[in-house]
């Protein structure tokens, strides 16, 4: 099938889509977007997390045809101008980037989350990012992360 939808900001058409596709093999296989990781693909990781319309979903069980004429945001189209997201520079700031491989999907679930509440509770945020596992922190350096953009997002970054 052909498909078109937005991803960070950019109209794109796509033919030959197979009807069975995922959207995160459509991010990675056809539009090169290789920030969205795969690690189960089956729903129970949360590293393939994307934005579809502004909220997160795992991007392995959502078809390709379900982001038709809709807004897709993977990690690549969170920074702005050249300046990381906030929560981007937090995560680094904090540590709560190791391996790496499940901060998109952390930072994209954190993102959802702040836009609808900006001053969570440990307990909210880890509410929020319980589908998302990390295999190398901890968590603890994740949560203050969290923290420290909320704060950032609400008083401006130093
Ligand atoms: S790869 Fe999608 S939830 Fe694990
Ligand atoms: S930083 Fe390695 S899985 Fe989270």
């Amino acid at each position: 099938m052909d498909l078109c939808l937005t991803v960070n900001g950019q109209p794109i058409s796509l033919a030959e889509v197979p009807g069975e596709a995922s959207l995160l093999e459509v991010l990675r296989g056809r539009l090169g977007l290789l920030g969205t990781k795969e690690g189960c693909g089956v729903g129970e990781c949360g590293a393939c997390t994307v934005l579809l319309d502004g909220r997160a979903l795992n991007s392995c069980l959502t078809a390709a045809w379900q982001a038709a004429g809709r807004q897709v945001t993977t990690i690549e189209g969170l920074a702005q101008g050249g300046h990381l997201h906030p929560l981007q520079r937090a995560f680094v700031e904090t540590g709560a980037v190791q391996c790496g491989f499940c901060t998109p999907g952390m930072i994209l679930a954190a993102w959802d989350l702040l836009q609808r509440n900006d001053h969570p509770s440990d307990q909210e945020i880890k509410q929020a990012l319980a589908g998302n596992l990390c295999r190398c922190t901890g968590y603890h350096d994740i949560l203050r992360a969290v923290r420290r953009a909320a704060r950032w997002l609400r008083e401006g970054a130093p």
